[in-house]
């Protein structure tokens, strides 16, 4: 069985003070939760101290992007030998906010995951529709070139290791979530896009969602088939949300 991760991505929130404080809380509020991997995502400057307080609390650390070049002349930039120094687990790529504001494309997404493996580190790979591509029918053929494009290239070994977020664009931070059953449809539909390129590999890749997940409806999406956790934006920068959403998906998946 794929166990579930749910990790938070905070985006550009939290000072390094904020952060402090708010792994800490969370790490009291989940020391007894078993079966769920747990992740945080803060902005890179909180990553030292946030990693100072998470070591050896079993929750796993990630960045929110990261540059495919080693090193250079970059400015402004964060490379893979950077993050994994510094115990880094995971990292976002290729968010819609970053395809969206500064110019990702699936050509980028590609290189910076290769990169991803190259220096160590897991990537949790987003895809999602517009509003506009779900009315027009467009959904499982974007969500199926951006996964295509994303794994081009990749290594069957590396493939298990991949983390797939599905995020929705219009259900990102509106408060609007997709319905279950209409996530798990798309999930379903990436896992059959990953097994006709990657054979035998599909069923164990894990497929988040994310866009609006809450304690309030969290349950309902974990119960169903194909989803494996969820990437949660706005309810995990609150402590008790955030331990909710976990304690919730853990008591689903012991039964
Ligand atoms: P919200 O949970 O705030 O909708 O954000 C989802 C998201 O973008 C996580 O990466």
């Amino acid at each position: 069985m794929r166990k579930p991760f749910i990790a938070g991505n905070w985006k550009m929130n939290k000072t390094v003070s904020e952060a402090e404080s708010l792994v800490t809380d969370i790490i009291e509020r989940l020391s007894d939760v078993e079966g769920v991997e747990i992740g945080v995502c803060p902005p890179a400057i909180d990553l030292v101290s946030v990693r100072e307080i998470i070591k050896n609390k079993g929750i796993k650390l990630g960045a929110q992007n990261m540059h495919w070049e080693e090193k250079g002349a970059y400015t402004g930039e964060i490379s893979g030998p950077m993050l994994k120094e510094l115990g880094v687990d995971y990292v976002i790529i290729g968010h819609s906010e970053r395809r969206q504001y500064f110019g990702e494309t699936d050509q980028s997404v590609n290189r910076k995951v290769k990169a991803v493996f190259d220096y160590g580190l897991k990537p949790i790979i987003c895809v999602g529709e517009t509003l506009k591509e779900r009315k027009d029918g467009k959904t499982e053929a974007k969500v199926s070139s951006q996964i295509k494009a994303a794994l081009a290239g990749l290594k069957p070994e590396q493939v298990v290791e991949v983390v797939v977020a599905y995020e929705p664009i219009w259900a990102i931070g509106t408060g609007e979530s997709a319905t279950a059953g209409q996530a798990n449809e798309v999930i379903k539909g990436i896992r059959e896009i990953i097994e006709k390129n990657f054979p035998g590999d599909a069923q164990k890749v894990r497929i988040q969602y994310g866009g609006s997940v809450k304690p309030h409806n969290v349950e309902e999406f974990m119960v169903e088939s194909d989803i494996d956790g969820a990437l949660v934006g706005g309810a995990s920068l609150e402590a008790d949300s955030f331990a909710e959403l976990i304690i919730k998906t853990a008591s689903i998946y012991q039964g």
